[in-house]
């Protein structure tokens, strides 16, 4: 998308509209990258490690519709047109993750959270609010966002077992992802955000992820 182009407050909510689709109904996003799991050998888990392993990756998954209602949150308040083609564009990019975390959740024969649309729309406001108080603050946001995604990939990644290669390949490869953006939002110019909001991020964080590891 062109960030010289404009569009009509209605052509923005069809948009608004359309990217939420998109990241609520099931195999809708199309990635733009190959899995990395389809590269790896495919592991007969126990019911039950099939069962753990789908809970974290619907973690992920319910990470990944945070991420995009946040961007686009950002985006349809930020002031500076550059910094809307980057939430646009890193929009784009955990489009990837949010695809390969639902295929794999659906190998292990399980389903995305229910709790997803209650996500989306908490994100997208936090989102919209911290672009419309200011450019850096939203930068600092994504910043922030992006360590506890990184520290929760870390988390899973010890945890999920040695013979599951393929969940492996897509979180190492998110956790890469998950760093850069982090990093360029920093560049950009995001705050970096005290300790107390941090604290208060880490807590929100785990709310989410205790209801939609089982729900
Ligand atoms: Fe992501
Ligand atoms: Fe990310």
């Amino acid at each position: 998308m062109s960030a010289e182009r404009h569009y009509s407050p209605v052509d923005r909510f069809l948009l608004q509209a359309d990217a939420a689709m998109r990241t609520l109904l099931p195999f809708a996003g199309h990635p733009a990258r190959p899995s990395p799991a389809i590269v790896q050998p495919d592991a007969e888990l126990s019911e039950e490690d099939a069962r753990h392993v789908a809970g974290l990756m619907r973690v992920n998954h319910t990470g990944e519709v945070c991420a995009q209602a946040l961007y686009q949150g950002q985006a349809l308040t930020a002031k500076l047109p550059n910094i809307r083609k980057a939430m646009e564009d890193a929009a784009d990019e955990e489009v990837d993750h949010l695809a390969w975390c639902e295929q794999r959740i659906r190998e292990l024969g399980s389903r995305p959270s229910l709790l997803n649309p209650l996500f989306y729309g908490m994100s997208f406001g936090v989102g919209a609010v911290a672009g419309l108080i200011s450019d850096r603050v939203s930068l600092g946001f994504v910043a922030a966002t992006e360590d506890q995604v990184c520290k929760h990939l870390d988390e899973h990644l010890a945890e999920i077992p040695a013979e599951d290669q393929k969940s492996r390949a897509i979180l190492e490869q998110m956790r890469s992802d998950e760093q850069h953006h982090a990093n360029s939002a920093l560049d950009a110019g995001g705050l970096r955000f005290p300790a107390p909001v941090k604290l208060g991020m880490t807590l929100l964080s785990k709310v989410m992820t205790k209801t939609t590891y089982r729900i």
